[in-house]
């Protein structure tokens, strides 16, 4: 394996932990499930383990509120002085996440009403509705009261308000909510007359003649107003970021030099614009859960960790939570296999997050989570699992001089929770449509590639990147569309696939027709959209070779001189049209694939365009993972071996975890980790 180090510095960005000098390791600690006299072999353990960083009080408002007003921080004093005198920083949490019994039975009026008009009340755990006066006034006095009191207190290093907005609850029916929505439309586009423009109401005579006839898309007879429906979901996902930024204001005005949080989850959590969050954060901070029984999880995993990255902008972010080895909420809760922790937690590592903290310190014995795998198991210190953790302990602060360098992509995909939204609504040309399977797809294909891929908002910068993929952007506006234009001009390749730029912001149809403002980009026309019954495959010739493709073709015409075909559907309902081509516009070219190509074809397309971007396949044993941070005058080289054999790798250097040097080449035992330091 050749490695190519970048003589560019990365854009290093030291996060703001200052007690905590290399890694930070740890979890959600829930001292209050816990009589007090485990506390302090908590905190022993957690030396045992390198634990530096755990996230407290989350769930704790019942224990710290006991009545309106009224606090009991006793607990909470205590625990927060042992873990100090132990060493241990805290990420203290804002418990709104779980309101209090007494707060629900004094404002019944504050459950969330679900689209089916059913009233979700306590009991369990989850925001109540965004858009309640009572729930705002009764967040932000606990969250006053905690920044009072703990504002100056030396553990507590920075702040984690709630706790994965979104779930597991993102939108309300309820009455607050329609005069909440009714308010928010009339300031997004001024009068009621551009709302019955903005959403097409002529169509099934939906014109509404007063505000107050609109409501939120709640249960109807038929499919309601796709544009109402999607500025619904803006809505959900500002109500929520307003309840964050209520928090955070309050924390940033009593400690504005300690960092606040919340945590994210990349790509699990359907109904936040993270885009739009992630600036409101001082680190971005993430979850992240394996899909158990996937045998790509690894590569699930690692395609989550670099859209947190991206969203980080490109800066260290936290691992916030992950497990160490089965979940309790899956269908089957399969346990991660003796060294799969190690390897999960470095890849999240190696693709730039600088803390890697797990769900949860101590396993529950009570409750919903007490068959969830915790960093202390419920079979004790005297387990494979929990040495295991304690090496990895050991490896987390082995690799203190990682924090802080950061990774390098050539290579984008686009994504966008909007665009999203748009396409997941009812009565599209086939259920076959699928975004995330086509992203997905598009990433694996470049990760058993080797390369490292960035994501982007499709309005981004992408002038750093030398190939940019829209796996499947459905709503795609003009400024994007222009933005995409400007890429390519200057020199970049664009392969798009298909199901792409054909609405605008309010989910209508593009006047250009079904290839919207990217046709006159691509040199195309989609004239009709024809997509594969269930199972139907159709025969085409891509540059040569005859392969299969499905789910989807369109018919479409090239629509500019300079529009070259590189592949033709051969049956199916396109027999005959273009299904791959390509416009040369510009310092680079535009491409357009028609059909689903499963990852294996896929190659017959990327190869030759990684080859006009400049960014050859890597000949890199398959099965290892390679990423590499950078700084200013070094690199450290991640090689994760997933197989269960020993893999070669040509890439010299010290492996950290090991402390051996390595002159010319290195052999990655099966299954292991190497980090491979590498100074200029
Ligand atoms: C997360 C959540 C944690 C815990 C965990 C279990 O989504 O933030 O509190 O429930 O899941 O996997």
């Amino acid at each position: 394996m050749t490695i190519d180090i970048a003589s560019v510095p990365g854009n290093l960005e030291v996060l703001p932990w200052p007690a905590i000098t290399g890694l930070a390791f740890g979890g959600d600690y829930n001292p209050e499930q816990w009589d007090e006299s485990v506390w302090a072999q908590d905190v022993q353990l957690m030396q045992a383990a390198g634990v530096n960083l755990v996230s407290v009080g989350i769930f704790a408002w019942a224990r710290l509120e006991l009545e309106p007003g009224v606090f009991d921080f006793g607990w909470l004093d205590r625990i927060l002085d042992l873990l100090h005198a132990g060493g241990i920083a805290v990420d203290l949490g804002t418990p709104t996440a779980a309101p209090p019994a007494w707060f629900y039975r004094a404002q019944p009026e504050s459950w969330v009403v679900d689209a089916d008009g059913r009233r979700l009340g306590p009991g369990s755990r989850g925001i109540c509705c965004p858009s309640s006066p009572a729930y705002a006034s009764a967040a932000a006095r606990i969250t006053t009261a905690l920044a009072d009191r703990y504002g100056d207190h030396p553990a507590v290093l920075m702040w984690h308000v709630h706790n994965e907005y979104g779930a597991p609850v993102s939108e309300c029916h309820c009455d607050q909510s329609q005069i909440a929505f009714r308010a928010w439309l009339l300031d997004s586009y001024g009068t009621l007359d551009e709302i019955n423009i903005a959403w097409g109401t002529s169509f099934w005579g939906q014109t509404y003649y007063h505000i107050d006839e609109i409501r939120t898309p709640a249960a109807a007879a038929s499919v309601v107003n796709p544009a109402q429906q999607l500025d619904y979901r803006r809505f959900c996902d500002q109500q929520l970021r307003a309840c964050y930024l209520r928090e955070r204001d309050i924390l940033r005005a009593h400690t504005p030099d300690k960092p606040v949080t919340t945590n994210f989850m990349a790509t699990s959590c359907p109904t936040t614009d993270l885009w739009k969050w992630a600036p409101e954060v001082d680190v971005v901070a993430n979850d992240h859960y394996l899909t158990a029984e996937r045998g790509d999880r690894h590569v699930l995993l690692a395609m989550d960790a670099d859209l947190t990255r991206s969203l980080a902008g490109g800066r260290p972010w936290m691992l916030m939570e992950h497990s160490t080895s089965a979940v309790n909420w899956q269908p089957r809760n399969v346990a991660k296999q003796p060294g799969e922790m190690t390897r999960n937690t470095l890849t999240h590592i190696a693709r730039g997050a600088d803390a890697g903290l797990f769900f949860q310190w101590r396993a529950s014995r009570s409750g919903a989570e007490k068959f969830h795998s915790a960093m202390l198991p419920h079979a004790g210190t005297d387990s494979p699992q929990w040495h295991e953790l304690v090496r990895l302990g050991a490896s987390m602060r082995t690799l203190a001089d990682v924090r802080g360098s950061t990774v390098k992509a050539d290579v984008a995909l686009l994504w966008d929770w909007e665009s999203f939204w748009a396409q997941d609504l009812e009565w599209r040309p086939s259920v076959d449509l699928d975004h995330r399977e086509r992203t997905t797809a598009f990433y694996t294909r470049l990760w058993q590639d080797h390369h490292t891929v960035d994501f982007a908002h499709p309005t981004a910068d992408l002038s750093s990147y030398k190939l940019v993929i829209v796996p499947q952007m459905y709503l795609l506006d003009r400024a994007a569309a222009a933005n995409l234009t400007t890429y390519v001009t200057g020199g970049g390749q664009l392969l798009v696939s298909y199901f792409s730029g054909v609405v605008n912001a309010n989910d209508a149809v593009h006047p250009e027709g079904l290839s919207g403002p990217l046709g006159e980009l691509l040199g195309i026309s989609v004239q009709e959209f024809a997509p594969l019954a269930e199972h139907q495959q159709v025969m085409l010739n891509l540059l040569g070779h005859n392969v299969v493709g499905g789910a989807w073709t369109d018919r479409l015409l090239p629509t500019d001189p300079t529009t070259e075909i590189h592949g033709t559907f051969t049956d199916g309902p396109a027999a005959g049209s273009p299904a791959l081509t390509r416009r040369p516009l510009g310092r680079g070219a535009a491409w357009y694939l028609a059909t689903r190509l499963d990852i294996e074809t896929l190659q017959h397309v990327t190869n030759p365009i990684y080859a006009a971007a400049g960014v050859p396949k890597n000949q890199i044993a398959a099965g290892l993972e390679t990423v590499t941070r950078r700084t200013e005058n070094g690199a450290f080289h991640f090689l994760i071996n997933h197989n269960d054999h020993p893999v070669e790798a040509a890439v010299s250097g010290t492996d950290l975890l090991t402390g051996v040097d390595y002159p010319q080449s290195a052999t990655v035992p099966a299954g292991q980790v190497m980090v491979m330091r590498q100074d200029f």
